[in-house]
């Protein structure tokens, strides 16, 4: 299995060019399918979720080509196959964006079972409500999702729970369904966004996102688009906090300050200086560590993928930090591992009461998921010694180049 080896004990300093959203990928990407046309996506992350996508597509019929190592150019006008494979769909959980998608243009669509991961179980209850209000049969056997419907009309569907993935999903499903569709208490994250406006790029008509209630009144036919994907505002604040755990200086580019507020706000709390410009932040942090208190929230609160290294930043702060993570049911996995590293952390259900130590000491640990992993590494680079962090592929599933941005 690959591995992270990490020399501690030195600031990051420096400049860094952030990469397109993930979590706007994985839903642009089957966003194509409703083109029946040619589409021309920048700014793909390089990632392995990324790739995966890029399988799926070209599994299920669409040509593909490659402009450049962030372009590719899509064409789903031959598309015919509205089964992912197992194996495929099982590789990455944002493969249920497929069936958004595949049911909004051919009224039929099937996926694996999404893998639950370790963040606690992850139902997808939301979304297929979504479908099955606007008309859709939806089944669940031999590990497989099947959803069908002769015809998709609008509806005025009232979420029970604030869900990324099932806003994104009934989108895909509702921008070619008769009539109007209301979704409300919806996700307001930035990649909702992006996916709203590159739906209305390929002539969809969808209003509303980033506030709690979207619009989509169904139109007959999508046409190709070229769209450029906003930048990854938790790759962005991941190498943030790398400056502020290592007192660095380090500025990014290529990011929107807005998307990173909730993240700013936290690590101006924390001792951090940050200076944002059109495009770009710096961030310095020479004191010490400030406590904060942390409660990850839907957006514009402070986002849970960066809940694991906010925590891993306030293990080094000089006094007792409370972190509240009410998204997901097991996200302090990697609690266990950053003990073993010299932390004080005291988890009781959701919440992780951190007392701040001196200092990390290296040592061989292993990335439970994605963010996780990253904060481990965080953790190693602020640690004295050498750690090694064990299952880095969680880590490239949603970092691309993570090493070389980080040297
Ligand atoms: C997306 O997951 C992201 N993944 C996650 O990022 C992110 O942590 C999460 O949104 C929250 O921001 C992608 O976009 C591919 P949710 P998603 O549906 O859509 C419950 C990363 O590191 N829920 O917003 O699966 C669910 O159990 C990943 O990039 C239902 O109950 O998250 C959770 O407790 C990790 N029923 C809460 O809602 C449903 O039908 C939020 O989940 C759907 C979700």
């Amino acid at each position: 299995m690959e591995k992270f080896v990490i020399h501690g004990g030195k600031p990051l300093n420096g400049d860094v060019v952030i990469g397109g959203a993930k979590n706007a990928a994985v839903a642009i990407l089957p966003a194509t399918i409703l083109a029946a046309d040619k589409c021309t996506i920048e700014n793909l992350p390089c990632i392995s979720d990324v790739m995966a996508s890029l399988q799926i597509l070209s599994e299920l019929g669409a040509s593909i080509r490659m402009i450049s190592k962030s372009t590719y150019e899509i064409d789903t006008t031959h598309l015919n196959c509205t089964e992912v494979s197992n194996e495929l769909s099982r590789q990455m959980r944002a493969s249920y964006y497929f069936l958004g998608a595949l049911l909004g243009r051919f009224g039929a669509g099937q996926v694996a079972m999404p893998g639950g991961c370790n963040l606690g179980p992850r139902p997808i209850d939301q979304h297929l409500k979504a479908f099955t209000a606007m008309g859709a049969d939806d089944s669940v056997e031999y590990g497989m999702i099947r959803v069908r419907a002769e015809h998709l009309t609008g509806s005025h569907i009232f979420f029970d729970t604030v869900s990324v993935g099932a806003t994104m999903n009934a989108m895909l499903a509702a921008v070619k369904a008769e009539g109007l569709t209301i979704l409300e208490n919806v996700a307001r994250e930035p990649h909702v966004v992006d996916l709203a406006n590159c739906l209305n790029m390929m002539g969809a008509d969808v209003h509303g996102a980033g506030t709690d209630v979207i619009k989509i009144r169904g139109v007959k036919q999508l046409h190709g688009c070229s769209y450029s994907i906003i930048p990854d505002q938790i790759e962005a604040g991941s190498y943030m906090v790398g400056a502020a755990i290592t007192g660095g200086d380090v500025t990014l580019h290529n990011v929107i300050p807005k998307h990173m507020e909730p993240i700013t706000a936290k690590l101006r709390a924390a001792g951090c200086e940050v200076t944002e410009y059109d495009d770009a932040m710096r961030i310095v942090r020479h004191g010490a560590i400030h406590p904060v208190k942390i409660k990850t929230m839907p957006h514009p609160g402070f986002p849970t993928d960066m809940q694991p290294q906010m925590a891993v930043t306030l293990a080094l702060a000089n006094g007792t930090s409370m972190v509240t993570e009410s998204i997901f049911e097991n996200r302090f996995k990697y609690v266990d591992e950053l003990t073993r590293m010299g932390a004080q952390v005291k988890v009781e259900s959701n919440i992780a009461i951190i007392t701040g130590v001196e200092k990390f000491t290296g040592a061989r640990v292993s990335a439970p998921d994605l963010r996780a992993g990253a904060a481990l590494v965080i953790a190693g680079l602020a640690a004295e010694g050498i750690t090694i962090v064990d299952d880095i592929y969680y880590i490239e599933r949603g970092y691309e180049h993570f090493e070389k941005k980080l040297a």
